[in-house]
């Protein structure tokens, strides 16, 4: 039996994972590497749309390998890699370019969104051309699943008309993905603002867990998340968004489910809930937060890593780019 090939990426834009990252995507990622084929990619061209210091970029590329492995990503169990370490995502994103549409392109809410916030003038037309780039990095894999976001769907649907597109016409060359859209059970509010996900954009980081801030700073931020009103630990997002949020985390770390909590915090106040999550929180992160922190320390080591995987995803990303080349005509060298 073939195991099913799955690709994710994501992208550096940032020092620091935060929780819903973690609850929503990593901890996916973390279990699907067992019993598939998983190719995890840290998605440094993508993050080019977004102007940022080179000295930035080349840090948070590095911190997010490595967080990546601290919570669990498994380099011996799958592919891991940067983007840019295999040429062949640019080179089949053109080939990807050419056969998108631009109205096509167009229509993609994510390049809208994103356009108008900062208007035609600022627009680099990489943010454009992106989807095609994401379809690239999907298609040179063969994946089976994408496990993605709810936001990401438009762009896995693209990419299967891009393939569907192409093997109708230059014969069967790419496997149609599917979006392996992430448990909404997974999604993490911000703590200042619980109705709200929590967020990297957010306006204020007092409401954002940071896999990497020390564990007095995230213990802080929960002891003094927003208070609900009442005084009961329940479960109820729309009159309890915070307290419900909060028991969401604890339950998702701890692994206790949340009629339980509720009974063990019967009769006990905010404060109390509080704190103990605030323990849950720090202990889990303690460990993961101390092992990326060594695997930055010991930089050509974490690069030996990720080289490792790029080999290794190279040789299947020349095998598709090959055999792309050749159904489109292009002549062999
Ligand atoms: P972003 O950097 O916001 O695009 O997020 C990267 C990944 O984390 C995506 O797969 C998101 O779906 C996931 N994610 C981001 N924020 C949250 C959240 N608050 N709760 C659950 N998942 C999230
Ligand atoms: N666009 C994705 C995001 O913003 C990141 C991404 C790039 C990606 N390439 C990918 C996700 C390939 C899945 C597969 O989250």
């Amino acid at each position: 039996m073939t195991m099913k090939r799955v690709l994710s990426g994501i992208q550096p834009t940032h020092d620091s994972f935060h929780l819903g990252n973690y609850l929503g995507a990593v901890k996916q990622w973390v279990e699907l590497q067992h019993k598939h084929d998983a190719f995890y990619c840290v998605v440094d061209l993508h993050a080019l749309t977004i102007e940022t210091d080179p000295a930035l970029l080349r840090k948070r590329s590095l911190a997010s390998a490595a967080q990546l492995i601290a919570l669990g990503v498994d380099p011996d169990k799958c592919t891991l890699f940067l983007q840019s370490h295999v040429s062949e995502h640019n080179q089949l994103g053109w080939i990807m370019e050419c056969l998108a549409g631009f109205g096509e392109a167009s229509r993609m809410t994510q390049f809208k969104d994103k356009s108008q916030k900062s208007g035609t003038d600022r627009t680099v037309v990489g943010l454009f051309t992106y989807p095609m780039l994401q379809a690239a990095d999907i298609l040179l894999y063969q994946a089976d699943l994408v496990p993605v976001g709810e936001d990401q769907r438009q762009h896995i649907e693209l990419t299967r008309d891009l393939a569907g597109r192409f093997n109708s016409r230059y014969g069967d060359t790419f496997q149609l993905p599917e979006a392996y859209i992430l448990k909404a059970g997974a999604k993490i509010n911000d703590l200042q603002d619980p109705t709200s996900k929590m967020s990297k954009s957010a306006n204020s980081m007092q409401g954002v867990i940071e896999i990497m801030d020390t564990p007095e700073v995230n213990a802080k931020k929960i002891k003094s998340s927003m208070t609900d009103t009442g005084r009961e630990v329940l479960f109820n997002e729309k009159e309890k968004p915070g307290i419900s949020n909060l028991l969401t985390i604890h339950s998702a770390l701890s692994g206790r489910s949340i009629s339980e909590l509720e009974s063990e915090f019967a009769g006990k106040g905010y404060g109390d809930f509080k704190s103990t999550v605030a323990d849950v929180v720090v202990d889990y992160l303690r460990p993961i937060r101390q092992r990326a922190l060594e695997l930055l320390e010991d930089e050509s080591g974490l690069i030996a890593v990720l080289r490792q995987g790029a080999e290794k995803a190279q040789v299947v990303a020349e095998k598709t780019l090959a055999s792309t080349y050749k159904n489109l005509g292009l002549v062999e060298r």
